[in-house]
């Protein structure tokens, strides 16, 4: 039994120790907001946050996050993690979506790290986050969006 913590709540799963996260999530958790693009860590499509860290759950086995804290998708709660949310929909970021929630996730760790990223910040923290409908332009916009709206924020304006 491996016992963790998911979004906020814990959890215990007594699937085999070198299930997938990504399985367990969707398939026994029923989270199914984090996808399965590729299952080889190779497009992003399967991001959550591991202690706070961008990982990728479909070569993350179920004894990696023991004890440990897991986000996905439907629990980003975060101020950079709501600030994106509203950027993505402002800005009409997705076309068909699948990739869309693990660019939150990995954008939000961009956020939590830089508030401010410049476009080459955002270009190498985003990459190997593959988009099939070819949404970059977008996802970088709402991005630079979110960030100015966190910076908004702060400011008081
Ligand atoms: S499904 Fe995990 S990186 Fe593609
Ligand atoms: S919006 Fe379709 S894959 Fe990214």
């Amino acid at each position: 039994m491996v016992r963790f913590t998911l979004n906020g709540q814990a959890v215990s799963s007594d699937s085999p120790a070198d299930t997938p996260l990504l399985w367990v999530l969707r398939e026994e958790l029923k989270l199914t907001g984090t996808k399965f693009g590729c299952g080889i860590a190779q497009c992003g499509a399967c991001t959550i946050h591991l202690d706070g860290s961008a990982a990728r759950a479909c070569v993350t086995p179920l004894t990696a996050v023991e004890n440990r804290s897991v986000t996905t998708i439907e629990g980003l709660a975060t101020p950079a993690g709501a600030a994106l949310v509203s950027a993505w929909e402002a800005e009409q970021v997705p076309q068909c979506g699948y990739c869309q929630s693990g660019q939150i996730m990995q954008a939000a760790t961009l956020l939590e790290q830089n508030a401010q990223p410049n476009e080459s910040d955002i270009v190498s923290h985003m990459d190997g986050h593959l988009c099939r409908c070819m949404a970059y332009p977008r996802i970088k916009k709402a991005i630079v969006a979110a960030s100015q709206a966190m910076a908004g924020e702060v400011s008081g304006e």
